[in-house]
């Protein structure tokens, strides 16, 4: 499977590039950057320097937006650390390799172009990126064989927010991206929601022995530690939330999502700011609001144990 990573590194983050780099299913061919946890400074050196980590500093890295489509951009250190990664930019190894010059938005669009209905897109931070290369060519949402997005939130399991009660951070970090992304006719976009990431809390003890695989296992153990942290306040027990890594799985294991079609909306401005809505029902047929929206499919709730497995041998 050839895919396109769009990421904000991001303790997830790098997880969900730590599975992608472990799966033989997946070829990594490309990999934009955007701000979110952090600037698009900062995540464009951290996947940079993550790839070389991995061993993998070949893959091209593209730097994405910076800002929102509208409004400021907003970071998130209380859950992912000053730099990022929880701490541990500056003890990830420097990257011999340099950022591309093509933009991120117009990169999406040529890698689809060069693997026409091959290219599966997974994208785990703001979605400006992904709305940005739809505006510069609306062909792109057919082109690519599938979409999967992390972010979102629907209200299972009480689910209904992490950054306001009503919204997802990628969700609420840019709104307007977001509803321009539901709004396009993808061959298949697949929306992995905090109600099927927040199932996938994999306590600390397990991931112990990660502090023994080596340099790689030890930053990794080390980045996951504030995160952990700020989980642990939030929630009453130290885990690593795996949201990114569970967008990843859904391409590899769709089974153990529950999943729920119709169209998407996302709010922008006021109290609802990043809130994202789906017409299941088709309660609002006629609604302009509404009319001509494609439907989609949200996952609605996931069976932690085999993504944690996977994750766990991943790692
Ligand atoms: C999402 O927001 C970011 O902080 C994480 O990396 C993840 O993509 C979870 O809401
Ligand atoms: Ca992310």
């Amino acid at each position: 499977m050839r895919l396109w990573l769009d990421t904000d590194p991001g303790v997830d983050d790098a997880l969900a590039l730590g599975l992608i780099r472990a799966r033989p299913e997946f070829e990594l061919v490309g990999l934009s950057t955007v701000f979110g946890n952090a600037s698009v400074a900062q995540t464009t050196q951290n996947a940079l320097r993550l790839l070389q980590l991995l061993r993998c500093s070949d893959i091209p890295v593209h730097i994405g937006a910076a800002q929102p489509l509208r409004g400021s951009a907003r970071y998130a250190p209380e859950v992912h650390g000053g730099d990022g990664v929880g701490g541990i930019a500056a003890q990830l190894p420097l990257s011999p390799a340099a950022p591309q010059t093509l933009p991120a938005a117009e990169a999406l669009v040529a890698a689809s172009l060069r693997y026409p209905r091959e290219l599966h897109l997974v994208a785990v931070g703001p979605f400006t990126n992904v709305a940005q290369a739809l505006r510069l060519d609306p062909g792109l949402a057919e082109r690519v064989a599938s979409c999967t997005l992390m972010g979102a939130a629907f209200g299972s399991h009480g689910f209904t927010g992490n950054v306001t009660p009503c919204a997802e951070a990628n969700a609420h970090n840019d709104p307007c991206a977001a509803d321009e992304v539901f709004a396009a006719r993808w061959t298949r976009l697949q929306v992995v929601p905090l109600d099927a990431t927040q199932r996938v809390c994999i306590p600390l003890e397990r991931l112990m022995p990660l502090r023994d695989r080596g340099p790689v296992g030890q930053l990794l153990w080390q980045a996951i530690q504030p995160y952990a942290g700020y989980y642990a306040t939030r929630d009453g027990h130290a885990a690593l939330v795996a949201h990114d890594a569970t967008a990843v799985a859904a391409l590899l294991m769709p089974e153990v999502f529950s999943w729920r079609q119709g169209p998407i909306r996302a709010v922008e401005g006021g109290l609802a700011h990043g809130m994202t809505v789906q017409d299941w029902q088709g309660l609002a047929p006629n609604d302009p609001a509404w009319v001509g929206r494609p439907a989609h499919a949200v996952a609605l709730d996931a069976q932690p144990e085999p993504l944690m497995n996977l994750c766990l041998q991943a790692w």
